[in-house]
């Protein structure tokens, strides 16, 4: 039984695969190939199109989405091992998976780091704890990767520039009031080294750069797969010549947890925002985000409502590469 928990456990040719199968599924949505099949949704934070995808992306193929928000609507879940539960939570992720991998085929869960230690939440034990439990597949939602939406930014590129492999593709920290979640930025970092582009990672300092973790296994996705991976502070070099610009902002590791500390750092950096001037630098480049994002924070409206912008495609064709993976997980793609 195998997992999706971070694309890094998955070869290139069996994400390529996935990836045809969700095109081939885009042309023609409805199948009951997962018929009587159901998935669990663990939300443990908020999300408009992970919900909505994967719940409608269960029903075109036949089967059913149960979406549960433990600590709202379903009991609160402690994930540690040997934990005395005198806390806020009611249940144990051993009994709770347990009790979900009898009744659901699929278990996929969201649950986003702590924003405390650094050091405990790069371990993902979280999801790790879950995977363990589970006699299921189960499938990451976004924890400190987010494997789905680098599966559609994939599909978006594939579907706009036939070959990836040598495209220089910049991936851009934006400013935004708060240090958010590096789950994006992780993925698209491991993506884009993966299926062979030349990725530019354009951060404002030293401090912004992604853990050592993802960085030494782009590379290494770099070396396997004749792409490159380099680092720039300097706006202008960074955008010269893109055929690609993927945006996202994130907080700097080496304050994580101290968010007023973090923020005197951040506040300089404003004009990292996307705008019409700097994609005017590109090679006639794209220009993506995951969703959400503040306009006017960290792209300008110009910048969203462009043609180069495929935002939107990108938010579609998770329904297409989760159903590929739901698919895949339980056999149906054969
Ligand atoms: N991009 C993404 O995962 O969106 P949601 O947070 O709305 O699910």
């Amino acid at each position: 039984m195998k997992h999706f928990l971070t694309t890094s456990d998955w070869s290139r040719e069996e994400l390529d695969s996935m990836l045809q199968l969700a095109a081939e599924l885009k042309k023609t949505p409805l199948n009951s190939s997962l018929k009587g099949r159901s998935i669990a949704l663990l939300f443990l934070n908020p999300s408009l199109r992970t919900r909505t995808s994967f719940d409608l992306g269960m029903q075109q193929l036949g089967g059913i989405a149960i979406v549960l928000q433990p600590g709202k609507d379903a009991w609160g879940l402690e994930f540690k091992t040997g934990a005395v539960m005198d806390g806020d939570a009611e249940e144990h992720i051993a009994e709770a998976a347990g009790v979900l991998s009898r009744y659901c085929d699929l278990i996929g869960l969201r649950a986003f780091p702590s924003f405390v230690d650094w050091s405990k939440d790069r371990e993902d034990n979280v999801i790790k704890s879950l995977a363990k439990h589970s006699s299921v597949p189960v499938i990451n939602m976004e924890t400190i990767v987010h494997p789905c939406q680098e599966m559609a930014m994939m599909l978006t590129l594939k579907e706009r520039m036939g070959t990836v492999a040598k495209r220089k593709m910049v991936l851009t920290w934006t400013w935004h009031p708060r240090p958010l979640n590096t789950a994006v930025a992780n993925s698209a970092l491991l993506m884009g080294t993966k299926f062979g582009m030349d990725v530019t990672l354009l951060c404002p300092e030293p401090a912004f750069l992604l853990d050592s973790q993802f960085m030494d296994k782009a590379k290494e996705n770099a070396a396997e797969s004749g792409g490159s991976l380099q680092v720039s502070h300097d706006i202008e070099a960074a955008y010269a010549g893109a055929d690609f610009v993927y945006a996202k902002s994130w907080g700097a590791l080496p304050y994580y947890g101290r968010p007023e500390e973090e923020y005197e750092l951040r506040k300089k950096y404003r004009h990292f925002i996307v705008n019409e001037e700097k994609m005017a630098l590109t090679d006639n480049g794209l220009f993506s985000h995951c969703l959400p994002l503040r306009r006017n924070i960290k792209a300008t409206d110009g910048v969203m409502d462009a043609r180069y912008c495929v935002a939107l495609d990108e938010a579609e064709n998770r329904l297409h590469v989760q159903k590929a993976l739901m698919m895949n997980l339980l056999g149906a793609d054969q």
